[in-house]
């Protein structure tokens, strides 16, 4: 489990259980450039600024709750995980985090190229301008349709998720006409330390094929027979929020065990690895991420390293991050409804949204940071719960944080690095409408994916 995945950390237990407020060791009216996008900053009369326009200004344009999503740093987190990686390795950004039609084009603009693992992701990515040859196609039960648009359309490759996978890809590929390029995702048996939901390479669970009962080699065994294939590589994805790297190091170890075995048992050398994505970001000033430089250059050593070893060709190495690209680049700006203290606990501040806009908290006890953002308060610091308006008591955006004391109904409150799945996972329950995803750059703010409205929903409603 990450540090951000835990539940309260003992900071807020002892907090809790003892009865007493501690007031945080830090100024609230900071904003940590850990987890604020890099064109976040204060004015003068206390407004936060995105690039270059004020919060009061953007709730009365957009309305709340509403994502907005910092322009230049998207593109310069995805230029450095491009320049960190060089012209010898390829960076997918994995569109599940957040994915629009300016998105790609600005994934397309920078030079990354895409993972999409659904239909509708790859519909996205075709209708922007993504060429298909720079698209991975991902998922564990992928559709005869999918499969099929995705051959038809001519991605660069399809990750294999299984046998029966092997035969249906062949098999319209064939009646296709079409040799596919694919790779194998399999499971190395690592242990990702981060939450159960989201680790993916112990063996008990749905993605991949096992290295360790031979089943992957049995995998490239079939591929290799099958003419409608042309086998490109092998894929690890051990999990995701991820800040140790040595479970990325011990996959790319098997992995090139692996490469091993299929070059001494079929004289192949297979050209491509991926390693997945999976690197942690920053939600709260204790969350310590790597740089992708850092990354890397780890991951490219290591795999130098054991091809060496094996005398193996270094293989074209690939990654996909999503969350290290997108997370930081967003905060969800809420409007304060009602302040409710209970004493000898903490106070309940509801805002505008909730688990419909960031299930993450309910779902992964996630922790995030907020500040309020419409005023500076010189305030005592009070302890929070930030919660939504759904009719539940598990929908919590921040389970323990500190506000200043004087906070009103009206404010303005944002919680950042909630660019990664929290769009991508928003739901309209309780019929909530979707907020809008709006990209600000240079004084300039655009919605690149506007609000759902009362009409979006009865229009599905046919009854
Ligand atoms: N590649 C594959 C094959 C994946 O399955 C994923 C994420 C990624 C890349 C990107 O991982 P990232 O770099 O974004 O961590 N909803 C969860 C995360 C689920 C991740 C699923 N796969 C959350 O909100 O934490």
């Amino acid at each position: 489990m990450s540090r951000s995945a835990h539940p309260a950390g003992p900071r807020h237990a002892d907090v809790l259980t003892e009865g007493h407020y501690s007031a945080p060791a830090a100024d609230l009216n900071a904003l940590d450039p850990k987890v604020w996008s890099h064109t976040v900053s204060r004015t003068e009369d206390g407004v936060v600024t995105v690039g270059g326009l004020e919060v009061t200004a953007l709730a009365e344009e957009f309305g709340t709750p509403a994502y907005f999503l910092d322009e230049s740093d998207f593109r310069e987190r995805a230029r450095a995980w491009r320049t960190a990686f060089g012209h010898d390795a390829d960076v997918f950004y994995a569109g599940k985090a957040f994915l629009s039609r300016a998105v790609v084009r600005w994934l397309h603009e920078e030079g990354l190229n895409l993972d999409v693992c659904s239909g509708g992701e790859l519909a996205t990515a075709l209708s922007a301008g993504m060429p298909a040859d720079r698209i991975a196609f991902h998922g564990n039960n992928k559709s005869g349709h999918e499969i099929r648009t995705a051959i038809e359309a001519g991605v660069g490759r399809i990750v294999l998720d299984s046998f029966q996978e092997i035969v249906r890809v062949a098999h319209i590929a064939q009646s296709l006409g079409r040799r596919q390029r694919v790779q194998i995702r399999v499971t190395v048996g690592v242990e990702a330390h981060t939450h159960e939901f989201i680790a993916t390479a112990h063996e008990d669970q749905k993605f991949g094929i096992a290295l360790a009962d031979g089943q992957a080699a049995e995998a490239v065994r079939r591929v290799l027979a099958l003419d409608a294939l042309e086998l490109v590589g092998i894929h690890s994805h051990i999990g995701s929020q991820i800040f140790d790297m040595a479970g990325f190091e011990v996959a790319a170890r098997r992995v090139v065990a692996l490469l091993a075995a299929v070059r001494d048992e079929h004289g192949v050398e297979l050209p491509e690895i991926d390693l997945g994505g999976g690197l942690g970001i920053a939600y709260t000033s204790d969350d310590d991420p790597r740089e992708p430089h850092e990354i890397a250059k780890a991951l490219s050593e290591i795999v130098t390293r054991e091809c060496e070893a094996a005398r193996l060709r270094t293989p074209r190495i690939s990654v996909e991050p999503g969350r290290a690209i997108v997370g930081p680049t967003a905060f969800t700006l809420y409007e304060v409804g009602t302040v409710k203290p209970l004493d000898g606990l903490r106070t309940y501040v509801s805002v505008d949204g909730g688990m419909s806009d960031n299930i993450r908290t309910a779902l992964y006890d996630a922790e995030y940071s907020v500040a309020l953002v419409s005023r500076t308060s010189d305030a005592e610091p009070m302890l929070v719960r930030v919660v939504g308006k759904h009719c539940e008591s598990g929908d919590i955006v921040v389970k323990d944080a500190f506000l200043p004391a004087d906070l009103a109904p009206g404010d303005l409150i944002a919680v950042p690095a909630t660019g990664a799945y929290c769009r991508s996972m928003a739901s309209n329950y309780n019929h909530a409408l979707r907020p809008p995803v709006v990209a600000v750059k240079d004084g300039a703010a655009r919605v690149i994916v506007r609000r759902e409205t009362e009409e979006d929903l009865l229009r599905l409603d046919v009854g």
